[in-house]
């Protein structure tokens, strides 16, 4: 396999292959994604909930995504790596935007970054992509502006909003974002935009058209409980499956049932040892 580039992600979408997609946080998780053919690794900022246990993904910082994205790249050579601008790093200016793109880039090693925001933001990624940085654009339920939305509950319903979606959608197009993650609105907007937009559409969800579909790698396989939206597909139930194993790994140390003999070494005995005192 060689590496995923956006322009094979392009090609994809118009030969109608679907893409997939799905957050990884760490060297482990990056090498099963890669292995599996995954095309595109997020080092998403949902690490400072499902990584680091925080309530959100606001206090997400740069050193974070950088400490997180090094290891993935590490272990996804095959995948097209997207980092995660966290809150903060580029809404205050073009300039602002530019440095922190280039940081993720230059520091953390992936291949391109995402951020979040509509039309209000594509100033900011036509700075990014004008710096010769690949920049996605995230829209509909944008997770970092969450307590402005009003809380986690489906975006563009409705006439006006999802004439504004398509604005957004059509204004990060123009500043240059190489594709659009499209969270939590209706089925037939996100079909809309799919059809309307050049550039890849990756649902969460957004229902059964996108040009492909992002999953969490912690909901999909049951290891983040506080809660599960209604758009994840649990693939299995990993969290019970490693507290059984690790209660037993507790029974047989009580036990001594381990570790056994073959767990231990050998290299001098107990008898030439007792001469020792
Ligand atoms: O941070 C993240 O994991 C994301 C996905 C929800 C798309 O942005």
């Amino acid at each position: 396999m060689s590496k995923i580039s956006t322009q094979k992600l392009q090609e994809m979408k118009e030969q109608g292959i679907k893409i997939s997609m799905t957050t990884a946080y760490d060297y482990p998780t990056a090498c099963l994604v890669d292995q599996a053919g995954i095309e595109i690794a997020l080092v998403g900022d949902s690490l400072s909930m499902t990584v680091l246990g925080l309530d959100s993904t606001v206090p997400c910082t740069m050193e974070q995504m950088i400490h997180h994205i090094k290891p993935v790249v590490k272990g996804a050579p095959n995948c097209l790596v997207v980092g995660d601008m966290p809150f903060g790093s580029y809404n205050v200016s073009d300039e602002q935007a530019i440095i922190n793109a280039t940081r993720l880039m230059k520091e953390g090693g992936c291949d391109a970054v995402k951020l979040e925001g509509g039309a209000e933001m594509a100033s900011k990624v036509k700075a990014i992509s004008d710096a010769g940085i690949p920049v996605m654009g995230h829209i509909g339920l944008t997770p970092q502006t969450v307590s402005k939305l009003g809380g986690f509950k489906v975006q563009g319903k409705g006439e006006a909003a999802a004439r504004k979606l398509l604005d957004d959608a059509f204004a990060l197009q123009e500043a240059g974002a190489w594709g659009l993650i499209l969270e939590c609105i209706p089925e037939q907007l996100a079909k809309l935009v799919t059809t309307k937009m050049t550039i890849p559409t990756v649902g969460i969800g957004g229902g059964r058209y996108c040009d492909g579909q992002v999953l969490v790698f912690h909901d999909m396989f049951g290891l983040f409980e506080k809660f599960t939206p209604k758009f994840v597909k649990q693939y299995m139930q990993l969290s019970q499956e490693l507290v059984k194993g690790l209660e037993a790994f507790k029974d047989e140390v009580r036990s001594g049932a381990f570790p056994e003999e073959k767990h231990g070494f050998a290299g001098i005995e107990e008898e030439e040892l007792k001469k020792l005192y």
